[in-house]
């Protein structure tokens, strides 16, 4: 079954994302032996993604728990009432502290799960790593659920544990250690997102011109409906949003110059000297680095372009979409 998702004050249907919903099909017939860490680009459809499979993994008979601390929002898809009830819990207190909660619920409960005998577990926890406070402790919270998976409570058949975040740099700290298997996703692939397009209803432009915008971004693609496609305030938006005019003045006149060229080609980064900008740039949601070979047992669904100059997709590193990169250009012509 096709979950029913909100888009831009919409509701559409789960759209494509084939190889990936095959590729939860798969951990479910035999468990995940690592907790699963997926990151990609903001807007590429990673809670989308976890909430059909919830569905999926429930349709097999699961018990699962899905948790977003960071939108205080839960699923619980299980016998036991118990587990909601924490959840729904913990969410009516007022304190500061209920996403840092949840995420540790969404643990918990799995833990409560197979402790109580429930056979096959899945724990999905999406955009914790934010809430988390830091990177040390976003690699720790993987290194739970790793526990789990290793030293369970109770004898289980499978756990499925699966955890995204579009926060690169807590992807780094997890990636040091051993405790999970990370994995990419990318914008949606020009197919599945035509499928997505097709759903928005109104006027709309061609879809080859809404596919060299958003490159297969399904957020942006939501904000431009918004902004009566509009492209120039979609960028402005996100100029506002992450301050680029003040950032762009803060870098020095080489650092600049710099950017100028990871506009062009996101791959000029690739230089050491260059590293601390692109640390920035991470930082501030605008690019995906380490951008793995386009091998498809690297990726969660289907690898990007090997190299697509037109979407700002380079080898090694990409921005996470033509309009994030755009607003840069535009708050580097700014000071000009
Ligand atoms: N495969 C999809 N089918 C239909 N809608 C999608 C799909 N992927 C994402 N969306 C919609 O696009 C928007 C952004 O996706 P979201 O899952 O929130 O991205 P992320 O979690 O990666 O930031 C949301 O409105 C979401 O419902
Ligand atoms: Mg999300």
């Amino acid at each position: 079954m096709r979950v029913k998702l909100p888009f831009a004050g919409l509701e559409v249907e789960f759209a494509d994302r084939e190889r990936a919903l095959q590729q939860v099909l798969e951990w479910s017939e035999r468990g995940t032996r690592f907790p699963i860490v997926v990151f990609g680009p903001e807007g590429c459809g990673k809670t989308a993604w976890l909430k059909q499979s919830a569905e999926l993994l429930r349709e097999r008979g699961y018990h699962v728990v899905y948790v977003n601390p960071l939108q205080r929002e839960f699923l619980a898809h299980t016998d036991v009432r118990e587990v909601a009830g924490r959840f729904a819990e913990i969410l009516a207190k007022a304190s500061g502290r209920v996403e840092v909660e949840l995420a540790y619920a969404a643990f918990n409960a799995a833990r409560e799960l197979v402790r109580l005998r429930r056979k096959n577990v899945a724990v999905l926890v999406d955009d914790a790593f934010q809430v988390l406070g830091s990177e040390k402790e976003a690699a720790f919270y993987v290194k739970s659920l790793l526990g789990l998976i290793e030293y369970p409570p109770e004898s289980y058949e499978k756990i499925v544990a699966v955890a995204a975040t579009s926060e690169g740099l807590s992807r780094r700290e997890i990636g040091r250690h051993l405790w999970a298997e990370i994995l990419p996703m990318w914008n949606m692939p020009r197919k599945g997102f035509e499928e997505l397009y097709k759903q928005v209803p109104g006027p709309k432009p061609d879809f080859e011109e809404v596919w060299r915008l958003t490159g297969g971004n399904p957020r942006v693609l939501a904000q431009l409906y918004e902004a009566k496609w509009q492209p120039e305030k979609v960028v402005e938006t996100l100029a506002e949003k992450k301050r680029l005019t003040l950032f762009a003045g803060s870098l020095s006149p080489e650092e600049r110059e710099w950017l100028r060229q990871a506009v062009e080609d996101p791959d000029t980064l690739f230089a050491r000297e260059r590293i601390p900008l692109m640390e920035k740039l991470i930082e501030l949601n605008l690019i995906v680095d380490s951008v793995p070979r386009r091998e498809s047992w690297l990726w969660i669904d289907e690898p990007p372009p090997e190299k697509e100059p037109d979407l700002g997709i380079g080898r090694r590193v990409a921005w996470q979409s033509p309009l994030h990169r755009e607003a840069v250009r535009r708050a580097l012509k700014e000071l000009a």
